[in-house]
């Protein structure tokens, strides 16, 4: 294990095995169709790529990237648009694919901007929910797992760009942050 991982919340096996569930759902729900998967930059990867290999269903790939953190453990509620998609979108079904919805605002920042070009439809695939901590109700059409008011990393999250590429999720020790 990582030194400054406090504990390993979630391991490689369980984020397998409940991706593969996960596809199964997306199979059902877009059967005939080719949904539009979105992968938000740069937390999202990880579950990106396993989870579309993991589906069956033809799909597409686009990528969008918004800051939302900075180098701190708190969001500042302000979001911005770094990478807008490469392709419209008017009456495709998209699935924004993102790592964890902490306090909503990327989330519903996203899918009011996306709505707005007029797809088929919108829906949220995030790997994790902390919804001890929302402030914008939004809630994911389809979730990994809920989790405690913790910050964590690996397999794709970070904490100030660090950690990305831990293959499991763990809980970050609290004095790597607050120091
Ligand atoms: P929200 O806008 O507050 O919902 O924040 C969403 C973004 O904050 C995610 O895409 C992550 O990049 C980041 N984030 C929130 N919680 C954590 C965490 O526990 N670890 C790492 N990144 C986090
Ligand atoms: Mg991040």
């Amino acid at each position: 294990m990582h030194p400054d991982v406090d504990s390993i919340l979630i391991s490689e096996e369980q984020i397998k095995k409940r991706i593969q569930e996960l596809a199964v759902k997306l199979d059902k729900e877009y059967e005939g169709k080719r949904p539009l998967m979105v992968s938000i930059l740069k937390g999202s990867v990880m579950f990106y790529a396993d989870l579309l290999r993991a589906m069956s269903i033809p799909v597409e790939m686009d990528f969008m990237a918004i800051s939302s953190y900075g180098a701190g453990a708190k969001s500042s509620g302000e979001v911005k648009l770094i990478k807008d998609l490469d392709r419209k979108i008017e009456g495709r079904d998209v699935v924004i694919v993102e790592d964890i919805i902490d306090s909503g605002y990327t989330l519903s920042y996203l899918k009011r901007m996306l709505y707005s070009r007029k797809p088929a439809s919108v829906k949220i695939c995030a790997l994790l929910d902390k919804y001890a901590r929302r402030v914008v109700p939004i809630e994911a059409d389809f979730k990994g797992f809920d989790i405690e008011d913790e910050f964590v990393i690996g397999y794709g999250l970070d904490y100030a760009e660090r950690y990305r590429n831990l293959p499991y999720i763990g809980i970050l020790k609290r004095s790597v942050y607050e120091k």
